[in-house]
């Protein structure tokens, strides 16, 4: 885990961001930061909004109101494909492959939301990219031959692809058994050393303070705990919304 204080400037900085669907606030007031290089995780109960907060940094949720930040420049304003371009790049929590175009095709949609000046660079990256999340072998099979968690690996890799200055990770082992899950852990970390940084959506408590080195939690809407893993998931309010009911669930 990396001292934050040694870390580097705010790379995303959300201020009062709140996306509401009619009557639902799903995101209701998000005040956060995250910093260059870090991997951070975001906690919460289901339905506590935080796909929609995702949703909210690439723009595919419009803003109820609030502003967004990235590197220093103002991006609430701008549509989702110019987000892309920024370098913000995200899985979602259901997979998402195109069943008749083959592995390495569905890895290279990720290199056409790059802006067009940037395509043939990363075009070249394909392969690299594929030995890299450890599905290479599989380039040329379609998505519906591959095992649940290779298929959630092509994803990553769609998603890295064009190298995104933060990657936004909605559940990626969901549905993966442990030695899955501890694979994926080990692959966020790795991408973490080459200078990727993640805000990663997981209900695995455990996996959380394995692979981040910060975490938020949120609950109806809310920002409810920002801090060190061991303080997050000690933190009483946290405990009550979601660990208490996790373990109730059990
Ligand atoms: N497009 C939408 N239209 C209306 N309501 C929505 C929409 N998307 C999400 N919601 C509602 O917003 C709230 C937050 O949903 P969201 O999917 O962000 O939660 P989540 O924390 O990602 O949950 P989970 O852990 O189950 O994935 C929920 O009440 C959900 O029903
Ligand atoms: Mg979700």
């Amino acid at each position: 885990m990396t001292d934050e204080s040694s870390s580097g400037a705010p790379l995303v900085e959300l201020t009062d961001v709140a996306v509401h669907f009619g009557g639902v606030r799903a995101v209701d007031g998000v005040t956060l930061t995250m910093r260059e290089g870090l991997i951070y995780g975001l906690l919460g109960a289901n339905g506590s909004g935080k796909s929609t907060l995702l949703g909210a940094v690439t723009r595919l949720n419009r803003l109820t109101r609030g502003s967004l930040c990235f590197d220093g420049a103002d991006f609430t304003k701008l549509p989702a494909h110019r987000v892309a371009h920024l370098g913000v790049a995200r899985t979602f929590q259901t997979v998402r492959l195109i069943d008749d175009r083959s592995v390495r095709d569905n890895v290279s949609l990720g290199v056409d939301t790059l802006d067009r000046s940037r395509r043939k660079e990363f075009a070249a990256r394909v392969d690299e990219v594929m030995e890299r999340v450890g599905i290479a072998e599989s380039a040329r099979l379609r998505p519906t031959e591959l095992s649940y968690g290779m298929q959630r690996r092509v994803e990553i890799a769609r998603a890295i692809v064009g190298r995104p200055r933060l990657l936004l990770l909605d559940e990626p082992t969901a549905g993966m058994n442990t030695d899955e899950r501890d694979e994926i852990g080990e692959l966020l970390r790795s991408l973490k050393s080459e200078g990727f940084t993640q805000l990663l959506v997981e209900h695995d408590v455990q996996m959380m303070v394995d692979v981040c080195d910060h975490l938020f939690a949120m609950n109806l809407g809310e920002l409810i705990a920002d801090g060190a893993p061991e303080s997050v998931i000690a933190d009483r309010a946290v405990r009550e919304s979601y660990l208490g009911r996790q373990a109730n669930d059990a």
